[in-house]
């Protein structure tokens, strides 16, 4: 167990100093900014969509190492994932951060934040990449961010 640990946190280290899709797209479809109110770090996120499959995800923004390395697997694990799959795995994620439960079909790559819930106050970190993809699909929001 203190091995599993060790690997992840070692994931999660990598993924903060190394963070895959750290980059703003240019002609996004989807964006949104996000921000923990309990900290006040922010990040944004852009997406591109084909034929209903996340074919762009990326993100910008400072925050700490546990919202960097979620944001940073958030983007490895959607891309390529219909909206309809990126909606369940967001809720899926969001049941682990919150209660610790792992539910069936969720990747493995996300179950190295699965001890989150352990900290109250980290969660919201583990969340704010999450959250922040899921609104951009909100129809409004994608009309707000072609206007900004
Ligand atoms: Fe700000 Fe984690 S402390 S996002």
């Amino acid at each position: 167990m203190d091995e599993l640990r060790e690997l992840y946190q070692q994931l999660i280290l990598d993924h903060n100093q190394n963070p895959r899709n750290f980059r703003e797209i240019e002609n996004y479809d989807f964006h949104k900014k996000g921000y923990n109110p309990l900290c006040g770090d922010q990040l944004e996120i852009f997406i591109n969509i084909k034929d209903d499959i996340i074919s762009e995800l990326s993100f910008t923004g400072m925050g700490c190492a546990i919202s960097k390395a979620s944001a940073s697997i958030m983007t490895e694990t959607l891309t390529g994932k219909s909206l309809s799959e990126a909606n369940l795995l967001f809720k899926q994620f969001r049941e682990m951060a919150m209660n610790g439960k792992i539910t069936d079909g969720l990747p493995l790559k996300l179950s190295v934040l699965s001890g989150i819930y352990k900290y109250p106050s980290r969660v919201k970190c583990a969340l704010l990449a999450w959250h922040t993809m899921h609104q951009s699909f909100d129809t409004q929001n994608i009309v707000d961010a072609k206007t900004e």
